[in-house]
């Protein structure tokens, strides 16, 4: 199965990726995690990356080109994955296309998230993430148990530099001129399907597997 998650910042792509990607025994490739990991670690990629990324804006094509690229060549990505985050404008679609074409494989599905852009605000302010297991949890919808601390695994959490207000409403404006004309883009493939991201995260989740498995609810 190999599968691109598309839709605006704080649709519940990570979230529903997570379960997702572990039911179908595909990678998670995450181009968001997999920059944050080298802004944490002080990479030189990770260093130019932050630069874009607190700011909300996209990080140059060719640098997560080629992290998809490396994902890609991967073992573990043979038998399938799930896209989430990627591609994010036509220049990577392309990209994306050339490169599986180069392993003889094309893509099966796009899952586009639809959200309204307030849930969105909402969602994304009040998001925190867990430094250690990158769960997320949300200040008022599924608030922590003890403030500050994942139920999960008891890590801390923290609000990621880019779910400020002022970053929140510049990612939309990045989202709507870059990442939306993507749904013209895979309509025209045949390969997108809407699924609705508002309500409880089960729902969400159930949604994704009725249009990946072509059948009824399990
Ligand atoms: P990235 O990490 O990919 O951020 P994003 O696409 O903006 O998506 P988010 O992680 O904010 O949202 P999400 O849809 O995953 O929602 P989530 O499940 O967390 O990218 C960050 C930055 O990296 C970019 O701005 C850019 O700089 C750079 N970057 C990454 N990829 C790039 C690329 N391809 N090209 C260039 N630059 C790139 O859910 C959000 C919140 O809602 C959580 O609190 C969650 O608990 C809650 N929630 C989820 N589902 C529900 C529900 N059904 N009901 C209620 N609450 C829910």
């Amino acid at each position: 199965m190999r599968v691109v998650f598309l839709g605006p910042p704080g649709a519940g792509k990570g979230t529903q990726a997570r379960g997702l990607a572990a039911e179908l025994g595909v990678p998670q490739i995450a181009t968001g995690d997999i920059l944050r990991e080298a802004v944490a670690k002080q990479t030189r990629l990770g260093l130019e990356a932050k630069r874009y990324m607190d700011r909300g804006a996209l990080v140059p094509d060719e640098v997560v080109i080629g992290l998809v690229a490396e994902q890609l060549d991967h073992g573990t990505a043979q038998n399938g994955f799930l896209l989430d985050g990627f591609p994010r404008n036509v220049a990577q679609a392309e990209a994306l296309e050339a490169l599986l074409d180069d392993h003889g494989v094309a893509l099966d599905r796009v899952i586009f998230f639809e959200v309204s852009e307030a849930e969105l605000v909402r969602r994304l302010t009040g998001r925190r993430v867990c430094r250690r297991c990158g769960a997320t949890s949300h200040l008022v919808s599924s608030p922590p148990t003890v403030a500050g601390t994942c139920d999960r695994c008891g890590g801390e959490l923290y609000q990621r530099e880019d779910d400020g207000e002022a970053a929140v409403r510049h990612r939309l404006r990045v989202y709507e001129r870059e990442t939306a004309p993507l749904l013209d883009y895979y309509r025209g493939r045949g390969l997108l399907t809407p699924v609705k991201g508002e309500g409880p995260m089960e729902a969400v989740a159930e949604s994704i597997w009725v249009t990946l498995e072509g059948k009824e609810a399990r």
